[in-house]
């Protein structure tokens, strides 16, 4: 078991694949996108599959690949393929935008993806384009078809904008009647690759809840897994659930059981910390496997209690201009 200088259990790792996306969600990247990493600042599929395979042999059990978008990397089903075959990990999961995963749906199944999030802010073609900037909605719907055909489950991100989605909660807890989905609210987090223009957090949790109550007050608590990021909640009678992510007014310090590694191959013992290492460049620099381990130990001892102080220090830097992109959530 991996634990930190906390004592906190660290089980869970987010791997980052690529900078790249395929939309322009305005509260993640601006309409030009981003200074996209070139090739060789990203990690390779090789260093991910060796620096993985030590992690997991060091405590990870469970691996989510985000980007970016994922599934524009190439051939990213090799490494999905690779990781999945690594003894001790328990759970590989995908949080991506669906606009190119259906066609991959299939074989994610085969190769034992259970698992998949996929980010959609709302149920109107129109709302779509305005939020991301693309016309992709309809292939994002295909995607979440093709995986509730094959049994992966389905958990469904909606960031929560003021002025722009809001109209877009209740159809999406009206999904879960009769779909077996779990719909995410998320608050909006301050990384938009713009600098400060985030307008600061007016639908809070609260106030998510309070808007679903009004139409479904007979919306029910049920349990949260253990590490889960949201407070879960049921329509009684409906196949699906809701859960309320509280990721800007919340911190899920206290429990905290996840690293990080952005697609540069740095190391993020915390979202918000502007990372403690790059494996990427200490591979490169010829560092083997048994002095990779004992650095990595020593960054785990060295984590931070809290990161919310470390955040607000961020947010005064006129110079913070962090997309969720490059830190993959
Ligand atoms: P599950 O493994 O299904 O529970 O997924 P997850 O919630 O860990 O990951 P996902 O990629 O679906 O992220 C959902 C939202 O939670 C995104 O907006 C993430 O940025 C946010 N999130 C994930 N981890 C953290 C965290 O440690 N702190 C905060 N504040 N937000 C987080
Ligand atoms: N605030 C909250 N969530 C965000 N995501 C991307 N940018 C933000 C933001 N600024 C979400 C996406 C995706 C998840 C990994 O992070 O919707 O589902
Ligand atoms: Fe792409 Fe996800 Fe960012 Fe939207 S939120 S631009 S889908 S990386």
């Amino acid at each position: 078991m991996l634990l930190d200088n906390h004592g906190r259990k660290i089980n869970y790792l987010r791997l980052a694949v690529t900078d790249r996306c395929n939309l322009r969600c305005f509260y993640c990247m601006p309409e030009d996108g981003l200074n996209w990493l070139s090739r060789k600042e990203l990690m390779t599929y090789e260093e991910m599959l060796q620096v993985c395979t030590l992690l997991v042999k060091m405590g990870i059990e469970k691996i989510r690949i985000t980007g970016g978008e994922p599934f524009v990397r190439k051939d990213i089903m090799q490494l999905l393929t690779a990781l999945l075959k690594l003894d001790g990990l328990k759970e590989l999961s995908i949080t991506t935008n669906g606009v190119l995963t259906a066609p991959h749906v299939a074989d994610l199944k085969k190769i034992g993806v259970r698992s998949v999030n996929l980010s959609l802010d709302t149920l109107d073609a129109n709302r779509f384009f305005t939020i991301t900037r693309r016309d992709e909605f309809a292939n994002v719907m295909e995607t979440m078809e093709e995986l509730l055909k094959h049994d992966i489950e389905v958990k469904i991100n909606t960031v929560v904008m003021a002025g722009k989605n809001t109209q877009d909660i209740i159809p999406l807890v009206g999904l879960t009647k009769d779909l077996p989905v779990s719909v995410r609210f998320i608050e909006e987090m301050p990384f938009n690759g713009d600098g400060h223009s985030h307008s600061g957090i007016v639908w809070d949790y609260v106030r998510i809840f309070d808007e679903i109550r009004q139409t479904f007050p007979e919306i029910q608590k049920v349990p949260d897994p253990q590490y889960s990021t949201s407070y879960n909640y049921q329509v009684p009678g409906h196949k699906g659930s809701i859960g309320i992510i509280a990721a800007y007014s919340r911190t899920f310090c206290g429990t905290c059981n996840r690293i990080r590694i952005t697609p540069q191959g740095t190391l993020k013992n915390c979202l918000y910390d502007d990372g403690v290492l790059n494996i990427k460049d200490l591979m490169r620099s010829g560092m083997d496997n048994a002095e990779l381990e004992t650095t990595l130990r020593e960054a785990f001892n060295n984590r931070q209690k809290d990161g919310w102080q470390a955040e607000q220090k961020r947010l005064e830097n006129p110079n913070f201009h962090e997309s969720m992109a490059t830190i993959g959530g």
